[in-house]
Parts: structure tokens; C-alpha cells; sequence
């Protein structure tokens, strides 16, 4: 986030000789993004950040990434995978090309400590509740839930009401509101969907006493064990623009017209390669002749991906999409409403549906795995 918070203890000059009760020096960690040139923080450490005392390789990400073939339009339902392991090792992934990967999880446990340094990562709450723990301190975390964690952040994800099934949105850069939505100096417009009130964000340090402790690192999908001699969560204050924050979606407040909208005006999240919008219950377009649903379209340069997470899909009904759906609709391909859903909208004034889209600009490939939970009768849908 673009806006400065400072928690937990720090010296009133940074760089600066700041002590622990016991006349040692707190050790100084400066996160900052784009060689040091943008978003940072600075944080103060009791023990060094910088002690390894083991490592060890722990192989892969599953990179078996394929090209469709033959192109087709998807439905996966993520309803029917089993809610089992945790937000980290326990995601399937589903879609992904170089510059995002798009998994799904139902995490019945806490994940072990993890660090993604290859971007930072999103994580849309479907349902469930818990925390996200980090060297920042404790985020709580809920249905409607957007998660966005900074790249470099060592984290872990306690559940508290599980399973916490969740779109988890791996990105390989930074994920930020779109450029459009800041002032030059980076405020949030009045013309922005949100404000800086709707934002979260850990208020206090999170102090773990604990001797060695293991972090999962990730790195160019090349996963490491490091064991430290103590827990990283050792950090009594910070200050900066650069930490892991909260967005629900139930805070988005959507932008409507008389006549149909662009997906644009749902935006939310953008990131390197892709966009992320939130469709929200909202009242639809009221021009006298105005058509509630989407037009028929091509999308030139992007494939979309559409996470159905609540309410009724009005423009889609028939289709066999439900709650849980994902959708990929890729470039190539003309989508539109299901066939007699133009005439029925007519008239209608509000709609309940919810939805997470995740469009990218560069072709998604499909994760072998996915075709065992594809509703293989979708690409017909249209022609009933
Ligand atoms: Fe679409």
C-alpha cells in the first residue's frame, strides 16, 4: 500500500542507535521493493534476520503448465476438490503463464512459515476465517476477504474456522490498486471504488518466543528450507508503506451507469500481467432500454477468469456455473450471456451476484490436474 503506517516501537530517527532492554541493538531489516527506489519498510529485529543455521532443497513448484489444446472455454469446479492441507502446500493449481499462477485451496490447517520471493501474493476468501501471522504481526482475515501479502514477507496462515477455501493468486511483481484510482502523490481519488479507511492492516507487533524455526522460501518456483536459530517473528516495531493488508470485497462500492459497464469499473487489484475486479451486488443499469447483462465479447488481448462466490449468476444461469465455479474464458473465444438471458434481464434493476476476475495478458495455461474437476459439458452451454 502507498500509505505510511508506523506500529509497535521505532526510534525517532531511522538508522539510528535503538536499544533493547538489556543495552543490545535492535537489528534493523530494510524491505524495500524495486531496489530500494519505491515502497519500503523498516523493521527492528531482537536477533539478527540474517542467521541461518541450516538449509536444505526441497524441490519444485508443479510447473507442468500446459497450452490448451484444443482451445475451449473451461468450467472447474473447485466445489468438488477435498478440503484438506493448508494455504500453502496444500493448493491445487489450476492456471497460470509467466507472470501469474491461479491455485485453489481448502485449508484445514495452519501453513508452516513461507516466504514467496518470487511476487507478491493475493488470496480472495471464499469462506472460513483466520489469521495471517507475519513478521509485521497478526492480520485477521474473513469471508470476502481480499489478502495481499508483499513479496519477501515471512508469513504463515492460522485457521480458525476452517476450512478456509480461498483463490489464491500467485503474481510474479507487485500487486497494487490501479494507477488510475491514486493522486500523483499516491492519496486514493474520490473517483476511487475504496478508501484508505477500507484498508487493514497489522496493528500490533506479533513477538514469538521459540528457538529453531523453519521457513519455506520460495524463489523462481524453487522451494528451500532455512532453519533459524530463533523465530522470525521477533520484530518490536516498523514503520513504511510496504505490509501485508486486508480489503473486503463487501467494501467495494461499485460504480454504476444508465447503460452497461466495462469490466474496467469493477477493477480492484492490478498486477504485472493481470488485472483483478470485483462484480458486487449493486443496482444495474437504468436507462429505459437499458440490457442488464453483458454484451456478447471477444476479449482481443486477455483471458478471463471468473470465480463465482456469491449470490445468483443471472446472465450465466442455465450454464451449470454455481458457487465455487471458476470459468476460464480465453482470448480466441466469443462469451456471452446464456442464450434468453438478454430478454429475461430486461427490466431487472438490482443483482446479488458476486464475483472475484482475474484477466491477464498473456495466455493462461492449464495445470494437467484441472481437467479432473472440469464440467466437461460447458463449451456447449450456449447451444442449448
Ligand atoms: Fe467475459
Amino acid at each position: 500500500m502507498p500509505h505510511y503506517r508506523s506500529v509497535g516501537e521505532v526510534p525517532r530517527k531511522r538508522h539510528t542507535q535503538f536499544r533493547q532492554p538489556d543495552g543490545r541493538l535492535y537489528a534493523e531489516e530494510l524491505m524495500g521493493e524495486e531496489g530500494f527506489s519505491s515502497d519500503s519498510a523498516l523493521l527492528y529485529h531482537r536477533e539478527l534476520p540474517t542467521r541461518i543455521c541450516r538449509v536444505e532443497a526441497v524441490g519444485r513448484d508443479d510447473d507442468r503448465l500446459a497450452p490448451q489444446e484444443p482451445l475451449l472455454p473451461r468450467h472447474f469446479r473447485t466445489q468438488d476438490l477435498p478440503a484438506q492441507g493448508d494455504l500453502v502446500t496444500g493448493k491445487t493449481l489450476f492456471l497460470g503463464n509467466r507472470s501469474v499462477r491461479l491455485s485453489w485451496v481448502a485449508a484445514v490447517e495452519d501453513s508452516p512459515l513461507y516466504r514467496d520471493s518470487d511476487g507478491d501474493l493475493l488470496v480472495y476468501v471464499e469462506s472460513g476465517s483466520g489469521v495471517l501471522e507475519s513478521v509485521f504481526g497478526a492480520l485477521p482475515f474473513s469471508y470476502g476477504d481480499y489478502v495481499v501479502v508483499p513479496t519477501g514477507t515471512t508469513h504463515r496462515w492460522v485457521v480458525t474456522d476452517g476450512p478456509v477455501r480461498a483463490l489464491v493468486v500467485e503474481a510474479r511483481g507487485h500487486v497494487t490498486p490501479p494507477p488510475r484510482y491514486l493522486s500523483q502523490r499516491g492519496q486514493l481519488l474520490e473517483s476511487a471504488p475504496y478508501c484508505e479507511r477500507d484498508f487493514r492492516a497489522p496493528s500490533e507487533p506479533l513477538l514469538v518466543d521459540a528457538g529453531e524455526t523453519d521457513v519455506l522460501v520460495r524463489r523462481r518456483g524453487v522451494l528451500t528450507r532455512y532453519t533459524y536459530p530463533s523465530h522470525p517473528f521477533d520484530v518490536v516495531g516498523w514503520d513504511g508503506c510496504l505490509y501485508p493488508h486486508a480489503f473486503s470485497i463487501f467494501d467495494f462500492e461499485p460504480l454504476t451507469g444508465r447503460v452497461h459497464q466495462p469490466p474496467t469499473v469493477h477493477q480492484t487489484f492490478t498486477g504485472p500481467g493481470f488485472v483483478v475486479c470485483s462484480f458486487v451486488p449493486r443496482l444495474l443499469d437504468y436507462h429505459p432500454d437499458a440490457i442488464p447483462v453483458p454484451y456478447n465479447h471477444s476479449n482481443v488481448d486477455s483471458d478471463e477468469v471468473l470465480f463465482y462466490v456469491g449470490g445468483n449468476m443471472g446472465s450465466r444461469a442455465g450454464s451449470g456455473i454455481e458457487l465455487g465455479s471458476v470459468s476460464l474464458h480465453p482470448a480466441g473465444f466469443v462469451h456471452g450471456p446464456q442464450p434468453g438471458a438478454v430478454e429475461k434481464s430486461l427490466g431487472t434493476q438490482a443483482t446479488d451476484e458476486m464475483a472475484v476476475m482475474v484477466d491477464t495478458f498473456a495466455p493462461l495455461d492449464v495445470a494437467p490436474g484441472a481437467y479432473g474437476y472440469e464440467a466437461r459439458d460447458y463449451p456447449w452451454s450456449w447451444a442449448r
